[in-house]
């Protein structure tokens, strides 16, 4: 095992079918949008959407951006993007920790629903910050470790994964990592990212709470939420808009 192994191979996987339309999971896709709308520049000159997959929230960055790329590990993914947009976006292959770009190619980018895969978070931000131009917008979500179930998990013993401590966690059964913001938000700091705006997301993604509100009213709560809960950092998916800035301080 290496820190950069690639732990989720999406290639021959149906993304699209089974994750987003064979479940229930409108509610976080309309979560995610809503996040989006509001941290992505309204105007784009050249955009990627880094680990994009099939170009699921292509519809809230292609009528801001001049030039649109996914960029994804999965060819299976890209070949649906490709399938679904045409020429309206650009594909791009290739694996996160060594981004195919030039340095300071793009204006603005967002990885959404990415970071469980990934083990070595400081390359990641490394390689996004590098590609990025001096002012420059990111936009990235972090599968939080920290959400109220998993606080509850551990105080009633129902699991030894101590949401409180600072370095990732690793969920075996799931193969998949989750980090502490303020550890995430320290090597944001440290790469030398400014935090513009932080959004809680995803506040209520329980099958309970969709089954006892339905989707529609959750939906209408989480505009809110978003905002007003982002200081205590307990959703499922923090979202953050970065700068990188114009002159190093
Ligand atoms: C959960 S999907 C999210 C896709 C999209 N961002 C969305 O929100 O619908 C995670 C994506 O990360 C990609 N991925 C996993 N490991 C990767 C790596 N090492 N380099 C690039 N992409 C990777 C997968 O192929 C997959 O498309």
């Amino acid at each position: 095992m290496t820190n950069h192994d690639i732990v989720a191979d999406y290639n021959g996987y149906d993304y699209k079918k089974i994750f987003w339309e064979d479940a229930d999971r409108k509610y976080e896709d309309a979560a995610d949008r809503l996040a989006i709308k509001r941290l992505l520049p309204k105007k784009m000159k050249n955009f990627v959407d880094i680990a994009g997959g099939y170009g699921r929230l292509a519809d809230e960055y292609l009528p801001r951006a001049k030039k649109s790329t996914v960029f994804d590990y999965s060819k299976t993914e890209l070949k649906q993007a490709k399938e679904l947009y045409g020429d309206k976006i650009q594909t791009k292959a290739g694996d996160i920790y060594s981004l195919p770009f030039k340095d300071e190619e793009f204006d603005a980018l967002m990885m959404i629903r990415a970071t469980h895969h990934f083990k070595d978070m400081k390359t990641v931000i490394s390689e996004l910050y590098r590609v990025l131009e001096p002012g420059g917008i990111a936009v990235i979500e972090v599968a939080n470790k920290k959400t109220l179930p998993r606080i509850f998990r551990y105080w009633t013993k129902k699991t030894d994964v101590n949401p409180f401590k600072k370095s990732q966690s690793y969920l075996k059964d799931l193969n998949m990592y989750n980090y502490h913001p303020k550890y995430i938000e320290n090597l944001f700091k440290k790469q030398g990212f400014k935090i513009k705006k932080v959004l809680s997301v995803s506040n209520f993604r329980s099958a309970k709470l969709k089954k006892l509100f339905g989707t529609k009213n959750l939906i209408k709560l989480e505009k809110s939420a978003q905002t007003l809960l982002a200081p205590v950092r307990f959703a499922p998916s923090i979202y953050y808009q970065l700068e990188k800035p114009k002159f190093e301080e």
